[in-house]
């Protein structure tokens, strides 16, 4: 519902007043994995698009992420990993880090909140409200693990979902149908950690009387949505919670890790994680002012009547944004001098599949932000991405996809663009801006898009419509590639040199456009293409106004042309496409509604015991092994996506069962004559099928 007329040069704040300053947060990843692309479509490259555009626009922002290190989900790590949870978080840490560096992410603090600085800060929001009798002592019954001897709060339980019966429901949320539950709520709830069937036990907690705000949220929500719009989807999950009524929460914890609480008989719990990472961001906000040396500086942002504070989330983060979050501030505000900005707007996306499924780490579907750089730019991602945010429903990148995107718009387009006006400038101009004479019309029309882009584009980011904007800004490029073209600067060079280097002059200058437009979404590219224009600064610091300008001075030499997009081959992509896990993830249950046959096709597949007489890794895949297996009248060989659960030399000598009349295929490179028989658990455990007794080579399967 976006309401906002036009882009103020501040943005109207909520009291009538202008805003002075822009507070910005990315979600706090969990540092128990690795960032993925759906993370970055989700919350982070949104964000970072739009804080390059508000400092880019000169506004005073501050933006703040870093890493949720505390919780179940850490701890379940930590166990199965058989390492400690500060281990584990100070490994996915770094790692995060590092990745979101390179990705281009550019936080002012990327924090963490096992430091203690944020530890002190969540125990004294907490204490306060502890004072003031917003929080109620309640003894309930929880789910106790008796062989382990401990709770089991959150994600140490899971169960049949009692909403949608999806059998793997967590104890926090059921994945499937998104319902937030409790552990309690489950039916037939088995222990994570011994898969014992949990007994119930009590235990004392504080609870946060959510229900008692409602009202104050409902009201809270509608204002802010009047003046910022707020998107559908964000505003109907939370309506769906209103009609649903707010509930009490409890936020301690039966687990010694995490925020620990001085209250006489709270020694072995500790904060609920959500309690203590939404205070995480002010904590981020607290060390970023004592790294710039003006340690009270965060009260300019967080407790200010005109900041205009932003949070970006993806969907499953909504309740605890605009509901959770507000309400804790609300607490606090009625009680303490000091009160805490709410959140303007809280633009949470939807999300991102890859290759038409959910990403997961477990069934190895999706790639990680780290070794996908490591193979392609950092900026193919980003607009690729960009281009297909989930704004409004959930979208999913394909390899072919990001191939097509890099290929016929980065390069052909924009590359092509930049490439073609530099080469003519350097042969043609001796490498220096040349001289803008009378006009024509299509002179005019560029001009125009020069000036009417920068405003249409802002005014799109600044209602978060990113791929939008984004898709303006590309516009300008084809624009640009087409003037070029229809302009003949090559036939005018020799016809009219005026009229050449009038083509060039504005190529020139839109060229310097673009690299302001395109910093937010490509920031690596867009400081290339300024170093090429030799000019001073950077694009954001000649600032977003200045695209819609003409400003390059005739005469003025350029830098050396630099490849901006390289195209990607087939090759690097098929890649990928083959290492995807052969069989799609899907659940037991949908695997086993396949329809009912006859025992004629069942007879149709040709299937035989063989014996491994060798076998190897296919060279460049880390998924696929080679082997020789003989079927006694024959030798084949057959390329199998087992190599990561089976070492070659475990192999050989194996009997095993084989399709022997199935259609060769080409995997890698390689031909495969047949397909070996396994199957593969919903943990992504897989087995070979081998056989009870000893057969020979060749023997029926039926
Ligand atoms: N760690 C949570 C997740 O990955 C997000 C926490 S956001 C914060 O879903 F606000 F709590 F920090
Ligand atoms: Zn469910």
């Amino acid at each position: 519902m976006n309401k906002q007329v036009d882009p103020p040069d501040l943005p109207a704040g909520g009291h009538g007043v202008g805003f002075e300053r822009i507070l910005v947060t990315a979600a706090l990843p969990y540092a128990n994995g690795k960032i993925h692309l759906g993370h970055l479509a989700g919350a982070y490259l949104p964000s970072d698009i739009y804080v390059r555009y508000q400092r880019s626009m000169k506004r005073d922002v501050v933006f703040l992420c870093g890493s949720d290190e505390h919780g179940v989900p850490i701890t379940i790590t930590a166990e199965q990993e058989k390492t400690t949870p500060q281990a584990v978080v100070d490994r996915y840490h770094a790692l995060n880090k590092a990745a979101f560096e390179k990705f281009g992410m550019s936080f002012d603090n990327y924090s963490r909140t096992s430091m203690p600085l944020h530890h002190e800060m969540a125990r004294e929001f907490f204490l306060e409200l502890h004072k003031a009798g917003v929080l109620k002592e309640k003894k309930e019954k929880q789910l106790y693990d008796k062989k382990a001897g401990m709770f089991l709060p959150d994600r140490y339980v899971e169960g049949t979902c009692p909403v949608c019966a999806n059998p793997d429901a967590r104890g926090d949320q059921c994945e499937r149908c998104g319902t937030f539950l409790n552990p309690t709520d489950l039916k037939n709830p088995r222990s994570k950690i011994t898969g014992e069937t949990p007994t119930v036990r009590e235990t004392t907690h504080f609870y946060f009387p959510l229900g008692a705000y409602q009202q104050q949220l409902e009201e809270y929500i509608a204002a802010a949505d009047a003046r910022d719009g707020w998107k559908e989807n964000v505003l109907q999950y939370c309506r769906g919670w209103f009609k649903e009524g707010l509930q009490d929460r409890a936020v301690t914890r039966d687990l010694d890790w995490g925020v620990k609480i001085p209250i006489k008989g709270y020694e072995t719990k500790v904060l609920y994680v959500w309690f203590d990472a939404v205070l995480g961001y002010v904590s981020a906000t607290k060390e970023w002012a004592s790294q710039q040396g003006h340690p009270d500086k965060w009260k300019n942002y967080w407790l200010s009547s005109t900041t205009k504070y932003v949070a970006f989330i993806g969907k499953d983060n909504v309740v605890f944004h605009c509901i959770v979050f507000p309400a804790m501030l609300m607490a606090w505000n009625a009680t303490s001098p000091g009160k805490y900005v709410l959140p303007e707007n809280v633009p949470a996306n939807e999300f991102l599949n890859f290759e038409g499924q959910k990403f997961s780490k477990s069934r190895g579907w999706g790639i990680d932000v780290d070794e996908f750089l490591e193979e392609f730019p950092a900026d193919a991602l980003r607009y690729t991405l960009t281009m297909n945010l989930p704004e409004l429903r959930d979208t999913d990148f394909t390899w072919k996809d990001f191939q097509a995107r890099n290929n016929n718009e980065l390069a052909d387009i924009l590359g092509n663009f930049i490439n073609r006006t530099f080469t003519f400038a350097h042969r043609n101009f001796d490498g220096k801006i040349p001289e803008l004479g009378p006009l024509n019309d299509l002179d005019k029309q560029l001009l125009s898009s020069l000036q009417s882009v920068p405003k249409k584009a802002g005014k799109l980011f600044e209602q978060y419509h990113f791929r939008d904007a984004v898709l303006e800004i590309m516009n300008l490029a084809r624009f640009a590639n087409k003037y070029f073209n229809d302009s003949e600067p090559w036939k005018t060079l020799k016809t009219d040199p005026v009229r050449c280097a009038t083509t060039i002059n504005l190529c020139l200058q839109a060229i310097r456009s673009l690299a302001i437009l395109l910093e937010p979404t490509v920031p690596f590219s867009a400081a290339k293409m300024w170093r090429m224009l030799n000019l001073p600064q950077s694009p954001s610091q000649a600032g977003w106004k200045s695209a819609a300008e003409v400003v390059l001075t005739t005469g003025r030499g350029l830098g050396q042309a630099e490849i901006l997009f390289s195209k990607i081959e087939d090759e690097a992509i098929k890649k990928h496409v083959e290492k995807l896990p052969s069989t799609p993830p899907s659940t037991p249950k949908a695997s086993a509604a396949k329809p009912t046959i006859s025992i004629d096709d069942f007879k149709q597949i040709d299937l035989r015991i063989a014996k491994v007489i060798a076998a190897e890794k296919v060279p460049k895949s880390d998924k696929l092994l080679k082997l020789r297996v003989s079927i006694g009248t024959e030798e084949r060989q057959v390329i199998a996506g087992i190599a990561q659960h089976y070492a070659p030399e475990d192999l050989v000598g194996k009997k095993i069962v084989v399709v022997a009349n199935l259609a060769p295929a080409k995997l890698m490179g390689q031909e495969s004559q047949g397909m070996i028989l396994a199957a593969s658990d919903n943990n992504g455990k897989l087995s070979i099928l081998t056989i009870a007794t000893d057969l020979a080579e060749g023997s029926v399967v039926k």
